[in-house]
């Protein structure tokens, strides 16, 4: 008899999302872009995140400092509100079904498919071909593995995700139109993107052309939320705005001043035309000196929050193995249909 998944008792819409070990500090980019809306989500849906460590080795890494970084994510992921308590924070590289899965999904994509993936040709561009691994290549398919082993209703992310987002929808119809003949329920449920369309795409505070990127090519335009404020207020009393002096929201013709918008916008919960109306009459100085104090406000507590977390990292790796616990009950079920459906045989206990 075919094995049926258990129908999961589930009160709310789940969500899946992941962010990278990387670069150490997250930038605000990471952070009104998807970090806020995780938090937020926690209180609506099933929510499930990880520190994607095994997407992190796609580009060439020092062991120590990939570990030191993913509890620094984990840290910072607690500093900015996730609970344990009401949402499930992991390590990727916890729970084996995420390779094992990005195989299966390895052998269903096209090779033209994932070679227009626009990220992974951005990031070999920069690297330069003969630095370029297959791993990277095939970043965006174990991504879709993630997401696809929770069942996740939404994944909530930047505007820059997009694209693996439906890379992923058609990979679940895919398997599920191929392998799901007969079966009572499909493999895969379809995830949506989950995009806040205020705070998608965070600028460069030097380049308001480009998003914010830990690749940047002048770290002027990259606010880091662990870097000592100061440095950050100046960046923001720097920001490229334009000649005119009037503070509008216009992202075509004024895209600087708009980011600052959006930045000063989010992190005080005021609305954009409240703020045009504040600054009436006064000049991009005033709203630069007072948005380098807002995020001064705001990051002081985060950065001590993501130091006591540090301190104490037996509590934190704690956390990190009852999420992986808890993401492991679901992942290894979804492994399970799918290893049957594509006709492998159940290894004997
Ligand atoms: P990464 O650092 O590439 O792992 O990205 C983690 C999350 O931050 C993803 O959901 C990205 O879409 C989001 N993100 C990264 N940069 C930006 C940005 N400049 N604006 C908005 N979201 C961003
Ligand atoms: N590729 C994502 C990024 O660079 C990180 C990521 C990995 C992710 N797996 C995921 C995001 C699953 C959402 C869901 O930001």
């Amino acid at each position: 008899m075919a094995f049926e998944p258990s129908p999961v008792a589930r009160q709310r819409p789940r969500v899946l999302s992941g962010i990278q070990p990387t670069a150490g500090s997250f930038h605000l980019g990471n952070y009104l872009g998807a970090v806020r809306q995780w938090v937020a989500l926690q209180e609506t849906h099933d929510a499930f995140y990880m520190v994607v460590d095994l997407h992190a080795i796609t580009v060439p890494q020092d062991p120590a400092e990939l570990r030191a970084n993913t509890r620094l994510a984990a840290a910072q992921l607690l500093a900015a509100g996730l609970d344990p308590e009401r949402c499930t924070l992991f390590v990727q590289s916890h729970v084996p079904e995420h390779a094992q899965l990005g195989w299966v999904m390895n052998c269903l994509t096209g090779f033209g498919e994932a070679s227009r993936m626009t990220q992974f040709k951005d990031k070999s561009a920069k690297q330069g071909a003969d630095r370029t691994t297959v791993g990277l290549f095939t970043y965006p398919i174990l991504q879709v593995a993630d997401i696809l082993l929770y069942q996740a209703d939404a994944v909530p992310v930047g505007e820059d995700q997009r694209q693996h987002i439906e890379l992923t929808r058609d990979l679940a119809e895919r398997f599920n139109g191929r392998f799901d003949q007969g079966a009572a329920r499909p493999t895969f449920t379809i995830p949506d993107a989950y995009i806040v369309r205020e705070t998608a795409k965070i600028y460069d505070l030097q380049d308001p052309a480009v998003k914010m990127s830990k690749s940047a090519s002048s770290p002027k335009g990259l606010v880091n939320l662990l870097d000592e404020p100061k440095a950050s207020a100046k960046k923001f009393k720097s920001a490229v705005t334009d000649t005119d002096t009037v503070i509008r929201y216009d992202t075509e013709a004024k895209p600087g001043v708009s980011n600052l918008l959006t930045i000063y916008a989010t992190l005080t919960g005021t609305a954009v035309p409240e703020l045009e109306r504040r600054y009436e009459g006064k000049g991009y100085g005033a709203l630069k000196t007072d948005l380098a104090e807002v995020f001064t406000e705001w990051v002081t507590p985060f950065r001590q929050r993501t130091q006591e977390y540090l301190d104490d990292p037996e509590s934190l790796d704690s956390v990190l193995a009852k999420g992986a616990e808890k993401a492991r009950a679901v992942a290894a079920e979804t492994l399970a249909t799918v290893y049957d459906r594509v006709g492998f045989v159940p290894a004997k206990h």
